[in-house]
């Protein structure tokens, strides 16, 4: 039976980021619901693609690639031409792309706040906050002409509250060496929810509607298992998100289920900012 009201059938997608672990899951979904998506990633790698994205996917004529670096505005224009003389104005965009320090990131840029490196805080502030206003720039700017138009902004919990820093505590037990979770995310994710607020206001009444999706941290085989162990026991619900599971949500934005919601913040964090 086909939704229509939670249909994105013959819609146009951007999903930038989508050659890593969450956007990969949102372009699946959407092509699987009929939209055509275009990927935006920094580096088109050949094994990246084959692997996350099924022969049919990939033959299907409703995918395409394209290399795009968020932080420079002559990749993104390049792109977005190809999209919209291939399919048009897109419908849908979604500002995935993100750079975290992961728990196996050297002591050097993840070390105490008093020594945190100011090029790393420029370089993650570059592409969470200004990547993502420079592909909206480029992609509102064509949905506001045609009138319509979502746009969702991967937020994260740490760009709502500050980092459990006793999550990673055994970093120094372990290796002597302190894990301190930098402040350089948490402040560019935390820019999100307004440039959110302030684009959902701006483009209002040309039918173009901007919402954060917040989501917690996700399962990856790679991750310590200490950090897995403590993380969960912070998190109400008891476990780490799957990959999947904030798919829900994107169709949600992305379709006229959402058509009243703009400028809000949709959580999906397993109860984490409730307490
Ligand atoms: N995974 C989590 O636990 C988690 C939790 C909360 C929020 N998020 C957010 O979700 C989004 C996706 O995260 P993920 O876990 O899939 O990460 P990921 O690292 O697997 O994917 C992020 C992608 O963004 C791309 N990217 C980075 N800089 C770029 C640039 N300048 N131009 C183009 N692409 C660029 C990377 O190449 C990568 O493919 C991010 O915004 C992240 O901050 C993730």
């Amino acid at each position: 039976m086909s939704d229509a009201l939670f249909s994105v059938e013959g819609r146009v997608a951007i999903v930038t980021g989508a050659l890593g672990q969450l956007g990969a899951q949102f372009a699946h979904e959407l092509l699987s619901r009929g939209a055509k998506v275009a990927v935006f990633a920094r580096t088109l790698r050949k094994s990246s693609m084959e692997t996350l994205y099924t022969p049919e996917e990939r033959s299907g004529g409703n995918l395409s690639f394209h290399a795009v670096d968020i932080t420079k505005k002559a990749t993104i224009a390049k792109a977005l031409n190809e999209v919209v003389e291939a399919w048009g104005v897109p419908h849908i965009l979604v500002n995935n792309a993100g750079l975290d320090t992961q728990p196996s990131a050297p002591p050097e840029v993840s070390g105490p706040f008093e020594q945190f490196p100011e090029e790393i805080f420029r370089e993650v502030v570059e592409v969470n906050l200004v990547g993502t206003f420079l592909v909206t720039q480029a992609v509102g700017a064509l949905m506001a002409q045609e009138g319509r138009g979502s746009i969702i902004n991967i937020g994260s919990i740490y760009g709502m509250l500050s980092p459990v820093q006793d999550i990673y505590a055994y970093k120094k037990e372990k290796t002597g060496i302190p894990f301190i979770k930098p402040v350089a995310y948490a402040a560019a994710k935390s820019g999100v929810y307004n440039f959110t607020r302030y684009c959902a206001t701006y483009w209002a009444k040309n039918g173009v509607r901007v919402n954060t999706l917040t989501p917690s941290g996700v399962f990856r085989d790679t991750q310590d298992k200490e950090f897995q162990k403590n993380y969960c026991e912070r998190m109400p619900i008891g476990r780490m998100a799957r990959a999947n599971e904030f798919n829900g949500a994107i169709v949600f934005l992305a379709s006229d289920a959402s058509v009243y919601m703009t400028g809000a913040n949709l959580v999906m964090d397993g109860g984490w900012t409730a307490w």
